[in-house]
């Protein structure tokens, strides 16, 4: 916990810190209703004190201890994202909640119900940096709510630090940090072709913390009951909880949220279970890895315990697969989706990328692909032929999917497929390009 002498004084001292052990955490414990509102939320939570001037380092060292690591797909660990911003002159707050990526729903969820905890983590997060501005970019499906959120903070005169949200670019690419500044300076949705540090050139030249909203959520926590609270759930390595989407042939689709370590199989449970036989499992998003759902079942669900199935948590979507639907013209439609959404600046992702494609599509309709050349141009797209790591999520899931689904490719290759014909999984993407 932060203590109180390095806090600004608060009337009501500490608050009482729900059970370290408990879930939900981030989310409200009955969901269903609208966004939380002020009131409620510090019911449940007790204020936010922000840190004081003077106190950053040990305030940061705090986050370092908690252990907590970045949700929006790379696990960087956010004390070392906060060290590198602090005490840069006119820094500023970017709370990342694009969620770009169709099967996804956990950060729209929880900017839906607990706005007030995301704007608590960017305001923790300012304070930390020394920030005085802190923008939310938000998927527009649910801006308005965190605008409301804003609104009721201002006339309950809650924050020193200046909140905004601004309606994020709807497209899969648009999430990438450098494409949320790009968006927010020239309303361009794409990366920036010659990205530099943010943290240290980023919003308009200003020194630039880009955080996922759960991330955010997760920080506010920390700021409120300390290191040993947040390791209270998690392993040693990977503490705390973390939301999950559940999507395709569970029972109860949807978003949950788990201590990180607990076994794959339990997380799809808690969604009710698999609703038919499951011929595969996308682990981590569109960038993620298809496994074994069986092998999977006891697996933790880290990054560290998917590491053995040659996978990493991502984007923290688990995908299931019906066993009638095809594994490799499933692959065939989310590489086909992704080489649309590439942002058309960088060579190997525009040309490559659709040419993986379209191989990926003659192999799933048994019209003879090369398999050598495309197992070629994967190993050339796998590490940091882009300007950014689109190319690389991509053909990492590409690689899954050949190792997954070895067994049908021959027998694709001499015409007989496993899936229903023109059958796609209930988290197929959408068909569509960007602008
Ligand atoms: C193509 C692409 C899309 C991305 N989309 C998102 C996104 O929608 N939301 C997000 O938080 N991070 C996204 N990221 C990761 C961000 O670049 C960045 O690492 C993240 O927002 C940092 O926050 P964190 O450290 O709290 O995870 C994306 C990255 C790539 C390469
Ligand atoms: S790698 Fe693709 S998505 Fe990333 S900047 Fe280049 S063209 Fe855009």
């Amino acid at each position: 916990m932060i203590p109180p002498s390095k806090t600004r004084e608060r009337p009501g001292g500490q608050p009482q810190a729900p059970e370290p052990g408990r879930l939900p955490r981030l989310l409200p414990d009955f969901r269903g209703a609208g966004p939380v509102r002020l009131a409620d939320h510090l019911d449940r939570y007790g204020p936010l004190v922000p840190p004081v001037r003077g106190y950053r380092d040990e305030l940061i060292g705090e986050v370092e201890l908690a252990g907590l690591a970045g949700r929006g797909g790379a696990q960087f660990p956010t004390a070392t994202k906060l060290a590198a911003v602090a005490n840069r002159r006119n820094a500023v707050v970017i709370g990342n909640g694009t969620e770009g990526e169709p099967a996804s729903a956990k950060d729209k969820v929880l900017m839906a119900q607990s706005p007030h905890l995301v704007l608590d983590g960017a305001v923790a997060a300012a304070g930390l940096v020394g920030a005085r501005d802190a923008i939310i970019v938000a998927h527009p499906a649910v801006s308005h709510l965190l605008t409301e959120a804003v609104a009721e903070r201002h006339q309950a005169r809650t924050d020193r630090v200046r909140l905004s949200v601004i309606p994020a670019a709807d497209a899969f690419v648009t999430g990438e940090a450098s494409a949320v500044v790009h968006w927010l300076e020239r309303e361009v949705a794409k990366p920036k072709s010659t990205p530099r540090r943010l943290s240290e050139r980023g919003l308009r030249g200003r020194p630039t913390l880009v955080q996922n909203v759960e991330t955010l959520a997760h920080l506010a926590l920390i700021a409120r009951y300390g290191a040993a609270w947040f390791r209270a759930v998690g392993t040693p390595y990977e503490p705390g909880s973390m939301l999950v989407t559940l999507a395709g042939a569970v029972r109860h689709p949807g978003v949950y949220e788990v201590a990180i370590g607990t076994p794959v199989g339990a997380v799809i449970d808690l969604a009710g279970g698999p609703r038919s036989q499951l011929g595969g499992l996308l682990v981590g998003g569109y960038f993620g890895s298809w496994v074994d759902p069986v092998r999977a079942a006891d697996v933790p669900l880290s990054s560290e315990g998917l590491r053995v199935l040659g996978a990493d948590l991502g984007a923290a979507l688990l995908a299931a697969l019906p066993a009638d639907v095809c594994g490799l013209a499933e692959t065939a439609r989310i590489a086909r989706y992704l080489a649309s959404e590439s942002a058309g600046q960088c060579g190997p992702c525009v040309f490559g990328l659709d040419a993986i494609a379209g191989q990926l599509e003659r192999l799933a309709t048994g019209r003879g692909s090369d398999l050598a050349a495309l197992r070629r141009w994967i190993g050339q797209l796998r590490h940091g032929r882009g300007g950014c790591k689109h190319p690389d999520g991509t053909v990492g899931m590409v690689a899954s999917a050949l190792r997954e689904f070895d067994g049908e490719i021959d027998r694709h290759a001499s015409g007989w497929c496993c899936g229903v014909s023109g059958q796609t999984s209930a988290f197929s993407p959408p068909t569509r390009r960007n602008p």
